[in-house]
């Protein structure tokens, strides 16, 4: 008896790894494309599906180009949804939190709302205290780029354009920006950004999406583990603009060197982590020379055990833990989103580099490229 259960067993799970095996062999990923609603202006709007083969899959809309669902698996397999955002468009359009959007031409802020180039001093708008945040009032997540499904090898990709006219929010030269959002067979969210110019100008692009590794509506981020690959971070004043001090991360809360709890040290009796109301600050990234992508950061959930690294050609990375959400806003399925229910790990330059000279540049010239790269690669961990 007990032979026969286990030969039956044994014969069991041999087929179902060959279904498995077979499955595997001719499944594909696809593309697809539904209605996401109208802008006020009554433009139609519409959400991408990239499905890659072994399921997981990105929607993304081309209005802010904002990725507005990330389905990837836990450690049962089972798939669920990482990121927050709406059901339409209609919540993008009324959205104050950046959520998973294409963030330019300048992400994070520029001190004063301005800066000088080539002896010119621009002026852009304040909207927030004194400060410019994420391109302005009508920021690149704002409005709706073309967006056509391109072949790619290993995955399925969506590219976007948009032309950022000469003068757009206060910014120098025409640019003309392309954005390819790849989901590959290994389950990575690869987003490449490329950009020129005709005039002199200063671009600082990245990805808005805010993380909850066990899902939208699971509670706060606080137990998930954060490591980040950086040795300094830039401190901020009360404005949250960097004073331009690159200050060592050891003995503060700032450390992530090392795997900890996001929530570890964050009510911390520290200035920084005052003036952000928890972390709100951009981490200067441990780089090799002459390596063109690194780990920035790895993120797991432990019951869930989804991990989620960030790889990037980016000199830095801002980390947000959601200080600013307080359960006023409803997303997908009517979830209240709380206070620290996501983080986000924005790739970029550092803030208010138009304004200080020793951070890495942020300047574009006419017949340069822009070209960065960030990777958000998922994986799961063994109990
Ligand atoms: C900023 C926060 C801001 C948030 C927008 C982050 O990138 O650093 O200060 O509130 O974006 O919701």
């Amino acid at each position: 008896m007990n032979h026969l259960l286990r030969w039956t067993t044994m014969m069991g799970i041999i087929l179902m790894s060959a279904m498995t095996f077979q499955g595997a062999g001719v499944k594909s990923g696809s593309t697809t494309k539904s209605s996401f609603g109208k802008t006020p202006e009554g433009e139609a709007i519409e959400l991408y599906t990239l499905t890659n083969k072994n399921g997981v899959e990105a929607a993304i809309t081309n209005y802010g180009g904002a990725v507005v669902s990330l389905k990837v698996p836990d450690r049962e397999g089972n798939l669920g949804d990482v990121v927050l955002g709406y059901d339409s468009v209609d919540g993008y359009v009324a959205d104050k939190n950046y959520f998973g959007a294409i963030i330019g031409r300048y992400g994070n802020r520029i001190g004063h709302a301005q800066f000088s180039l080539a002896g010119k001093t621009y002026t852009l708008a304040k909207n927030n205290g004194e400060n410019t945040l994420h391109g302005g009032v009508r920021g690149f997540n704002k409005v709706v780029w073309t967006a056509k499904a391109v072949p790619a090898k290993g995955g399925q990709a969506l590219e976007l354009t948009y032309l950022s006219k000469d003068g757009e929010e206060g910014f120098p030269g025409n640019l003309k920006v392309r954005v390819v959002y790849t989901l590959t067979d290994t389950n990575e969210l690869k987003i490449e950004y490329f950009a020129t110019t005709d005039k002199k100008t200063v671009v600082n692009l990245t990805n808005h999406s805010y993380f909850n590794l066990a899902g939208p509506g699971s509670g706060d981020i606080l137990r998930h583990i954060l490591m980040i690959e950086a040795d300094k971070f830039t401190p901020v004043d009360v404005g949250l603009i960097p004073t331009g001090e690159l200050r060592d991360v050891a003995g503060t809360p700032f450390d992530f060197r090392k795997p900890t709890a996001i929530g570890a040290r964050i009510g911390a009796d520290d200035e920084q982590i005052k003036l952000g109301g928890g972390y709100d600050h951009n981490f200067v990234l441990r780089r090799k020379a002459g390596e063109a992508m690194s780990l920035a950061a790895r993120v797991t959930e432990p019951t869930t055990g989804r991990v989620m690294e960030v790889w990037t050609t980016e000199p830095g990375v801002q980390l947000y833990t959601g200080n600013f959400l307080d359960g006023t806003v409803h997303g997908k399925g009517g979830i209240a989103y709380g206070k620290r229910s996501a983080f986000c790990l924005e790739t970029q330059h550092f803030p208010d580099s138009p304004n200080q000279p020793k951070f890495p540049s942020t300047v574009l010239d006419p017949g340069a490229q822009y070209h960065t790269e960030t990777v958000y690669k998922f994986s799961v961990e063994k109990r």
